[in-house]
C-alpha cells in the first residue's frame, strides 16, 4: 500500500473537517486526487461556508459538507453511512476554556471519542486515526485529560470489533502544530500589528515540540499506511525554545515574562518512561504497542505482523528539553515566513 492508493476508491469523512487539520488533509486528498470523496464533518455552518469561499478546491465536486456533532451519535451514525476512512480531528483544544468548562471538554473530547468509535465499528468503518497531543501524556490539564482518555477509548476500541477485525482504531500524537488556529505565533504576529512593544513569554526555559501542518499531514497517511489497529504513533520532531521562536518573529522587540500559565507545563512529553516500556524507535516515528499485547508474545508478534523496531532502553522519555533534535533561530524565521 501507498500514499496514492491508500485512500483509493475510498470515501473518507474528517471529523473537524474545518480545522487547521482537516483543512489541510483535505486540501491534499484533493489535490493529489488521493480518493473518492471528502465528507467535511462539524458543527459550524460559518465555519463550512468561510472554508468553501477560502480555495476553489474546497467546491470541488469530491466534497461534501455535513453539519453535526460528535456528541450526537445518531449524526455520527448517518454520516458514516458508506465511509471507509475516518480521521477524527474534532475537539476542543483550549487549555484555559477547558478548565472553566470541564464538562463540555469531557462532553466533546470523551464522549464524542466514544461515539466516533462505536459508529465506525457499527457502521463498518475501515481505519480510523484519532489525534492525540503530548499535552495528553502525564496531564496536568483536563484538555490534556480528556485526549488521554481519548486515546485509551481508541486503543481498547480494537477489542471490539470481533472476528471482523476492522475497524483498525489508532492514535496519531504530535506537539505543536505551527500557525494553528489558537497557536501563539498568530497571536504575537496580531499583538505586533496593533503596536505591542513587548512579546509576552511565559518562561524563558520553556520548550515545546514543533511539526508543521503538512508533516503532521504526511505523518497520518504514513500511519493509515502503516496501522494494525491499536498504536499510538508518534513522530520524530524538533524541539524549539518559546524565546528563540519570539526571536524570530521579532529579533528586536523585548520579551515581557508572565509566568507559566495555569494547566502548563515547562517542557511537553510525547512518550513517557512507563509508556516507553511498551514502545518501539522506528527510523523515523516510535510506537506505542499497548500494553496487553507486551507480555503476550503471539499476541505481540501478530500485531506487529513483520514489523521491526528497537526497544527503548530503561528509563527513556521523548520530552521536549532533552530531545536530539532542534530548530534554530533561522529555521524557525523560515518557517514562520513560510
Ligand atoms: N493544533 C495543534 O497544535 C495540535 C497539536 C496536537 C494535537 N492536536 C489535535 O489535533 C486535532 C485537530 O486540531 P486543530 O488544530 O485542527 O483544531 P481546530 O483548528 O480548533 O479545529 C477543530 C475542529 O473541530 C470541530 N469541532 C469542535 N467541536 C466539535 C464537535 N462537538 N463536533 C464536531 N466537530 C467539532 C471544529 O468545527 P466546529 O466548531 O464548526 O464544530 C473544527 O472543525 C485535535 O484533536 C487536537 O487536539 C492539535
Amino acid at each position: 500500500m501507498t500514499a496514492n492508493s491508500i485512500f483509493k476508491n475510498h470515501n473518507v469523512l474528517i471529523t473537524g473537517g474545518t480545522g487547521s487539520f482537516g483543512q489541510a488533509f483535505a486540501r491534499k486528498l484533493l489535490q493529489e486526487d488521493m480518493c473518492n470523496k471528502v465528507i467535511i464533518f462539524s458543527r459550524d455552518e460559518w465555519k463550512q461556508w468561510q472554508m468553501r469561499q477560502s480555495d476553489p478546491l474546497f467546491n470541488h465536486p469530491k466534497i461534501r459538507y455535513f453539519l453535526g456533532d460528535v456528541r450526537d451519535a445518531k449524526r455520527l451514525a448517518r454520516a458514516f453511512n458508506e465511509v471507509h476512512t475516518v480521521v477524527h480531528a474534532a475537539a476542543l483544544k483550549q487549555v484555559p476554556a477547558a478548565e472553566y468548562n470541564p464538562s463540555e471538554f469531557i462532553n466533546t473530547n470523551v464522549l464524542g471519542a466514544m461515539n466516533v468509535i462505536d459508529a465506525a465499528i457499527d457502521c463498518k468503518v475501515e481505519r480510523v486515526i484519532s489525534l492525540s497531543t503530548d499535552k495528553a501524556v502525564n496531564p496536568v490539564n483536563l484538555y490534556g485529560a480528556t485526549k488521554l482518555c481519548s486515546d485509551k477509548l481508541f486503543v481498547a476500541g480494537n477489542s471490539y470489533v470481533g472476528a471482523r477485525g476492522f475497524p483498525r482504531l489508532s492514535v496519531v500524537r504530535y506537539g505543536n502544530v505551527s500557525g494553528s488556529r489558537g497557536s501563539i505565533v498568530p497571536l504575537w504576529r496580531k499583538m505586533l500589528q496593533e503596536g505591542a512593544t513587548h512579546l509576552p513569554i511565559t518562561d524563558a526555559r520553556m520548550t515545546r515540540f514543533w511539526i508543521t501542518i503538512d508533516q503532521a499531514v504526511d505523518f497520518v497517511v504514513k500511519c493509515f499506511i502503516e496501522m494494525r489497529g491499536g498504536e499510538i504513533f508518534v513522530p520524530k520532531i524538533p524541539s524549539i525554545r518559546i524565546e528563540e521562536l519570539a526571536k524570530a518573529l521579532s529579533p528586536n522587540t523585548p520579551h515581557e515574562y508572565c509566568g507559566i500559565r495555569e494547566g502548563e507545563k515547562l517542557h511537553e512529553l510525547m512518550i513517557s518512561v512507563e509508556d516507553a516500556r511498551h514502545s518501539l524507535e522506528m527510523d523515523d516515528h516510535y510506537i506505542i504497542l499497548p500494553e496487553a499485547f507486551t507480555s503476550d508474545q503471539i499476541k505481540r508478534r501478530k500485531f506487529l505482523d513483520g514489523r521491526t523496531g528497537k526497544p527503548l532502553v530503561e528509563g527513556f522519555a521523548y520530552t521536549s528539553d532533552t530531545n536530539s533534535e532542534w530548530l534554530n533561530i533561522e529555521t524557525l524565521r523560515q518557517l514562520i515566513e513560510e
